[in-house]
């Protein structure tokens, strides 16, 4: 089994950034943690601030790996291009967000990738991940 998980911009200022909302702890010190909980499982991790690159990225891998859990951050919220990238790769894709988007701002409620995303989890911290990651394997 041989999932990526992909996460868009501001994600690499995990631990710094608002940690109220979105934790105290780096996404590369959870990944470690995930790699050892899954170790069955061939986990590989992909951050952009870019666009085009979370693009590349899911185009790169959606015909080949098992399935990618996305977190497309804000890109959640605007953009056609990776809702797009998701309905027209072959794998599925888990839609992940740390926070409870609904809890939030009105423009946080509107996704462009649910639509396509085989499930959605949120809310649920850094868990949402972990979550994620089992329901490809369970
Ligand atoms: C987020 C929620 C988005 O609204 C926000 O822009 C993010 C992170 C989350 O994981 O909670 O950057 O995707």
């Amino acid at each position: 089994m041989k999932l990526m998980i992909i996460n868009g911009p501001n994600l690499n200022l995990l631990g710094k950034r608002e940690p109220e909302l979105y934790g105290s702890i780096t996404f590369e010190d959870y990944f470690l943690q995930l790699q050892k909980k899954f170790e069955g499982v061939e986990l590989e991790y992909f951050q952009s601030n870019i666009e085009g690159e979370l693009i590349d990225k899911i185009q790169e891998v959606g015909f080949t790996y098992d399935g990618i859990v996305l977190n497309a951050a804000a890109y959640t919220h605007t953009s056609v291009g990776i809702g797009d990238a998701v309905k027209g790769i072959e794998i599925p894709v888990i839609e992940v967000h740390i926070s409870n988007t609904f809890k939030r701002e009105d423009f946080r409620h509107i996704s462009y990738i649910s639509s396509g995303a085989k499930g959605v989890i949120l809310g649920f911290g850094l868990q949402s991940y972990d979550l994620a990651i089992q329901s490809f394997i369970s």
